[in-house]
């Protein structure tokens, strides 16, 4: 089976991108990262792209001010490198329709609670910890799904969850649920690159 072509989207730090490289340089993901796109110019994870040979790009507000522009060129870079499976990997930027309708289950996002709570518009990075502990549940986790046209409501691929402790801090939740994304993550794009996820309606089943 050829190597799938992945490329990464980042806003940040991108310790979810950093368990990819991980696991792909591993052999455990039949796929490679073919650029690593980022809509901030000094997001760290552009760095752990040059240090892996990874080709990064910085497409945002300030080379592309033109929203229509930034999209175009974003869709033209994948068209470029032929890719087959894009990664949201702490992507703060809301999709192009046009990009979603085209890339129809070949886009998988990570987000840090369990859809469908402290989800949609609104609800990203540490805002995501702070409504959890506002609420007060006792769970939350992270979730791994396919992207349509809403925000965080494609078909569900993985979810995994963590315990709330009485006395957690926002920084304590974000730490437990970063290390449950780091495994989901790897584990849907390795299940995705080998043709195993098949989607049926809103439900993605994971072939044997
Ligand atoms: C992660 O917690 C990811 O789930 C979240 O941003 C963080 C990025 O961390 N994504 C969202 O909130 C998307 N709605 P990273 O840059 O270290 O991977």
């Amino acid at each position: 089976m050829s190597k799938i072509n992945i490329a990464v989207l980042v806003s940040g730090g991108g310790t979810n991108l950093q368990s990819i490289i991980d696991h792909i340089e591993a052999g455990n993901i039949n796929g490679k990262i073919k650029v690593i796109i980022s809509s901030k110019q000094d997001a760290y994870a552009l760095k752990r792209a040059e240090k892996h040979g990874i080709e990064g790009m910085y497409i945002g507000k300030e080379n592309f001010p033109n929203l229509k522009e930034r999209n175009s060129r974003i869709l033209e870079t994948l068209e470029e490198k032929e890719i087959d499976l894009i990664i949201l990997a702490g992507y703060m930027r809301i999709l192009d329709e046009n990009m979603v309708g085209k890339y129809k289950n070949r886009i998988i996002n990570i987000h840090p609670s369990l859809i469908p709570s402290f989800c949609g518009k609104g609800f990203y990075g540490k805002k995501v910890h702070e409504a959890v502990l506002k609420y007060g549940v006792k769970l939350t986790g992270a979730t791994v799904h396919f992207v349509d046209k809403g925000t965080d409501t494609g078909p569900v691929i993985l979810q995994k969850s963590v315990e709330v402790k009485d006395h957690d801090t926002v920084e304590d939740i974000a730490k437990r649920v970063l290390g449950i994304e780091h495994e989901i993550l790897p584990l849907a794009v390795k299940l995705f690159c080998e043709g195993k996820l098949k989607v049926v309606g809103r439900r993605v089943i994971v072939e044997k």
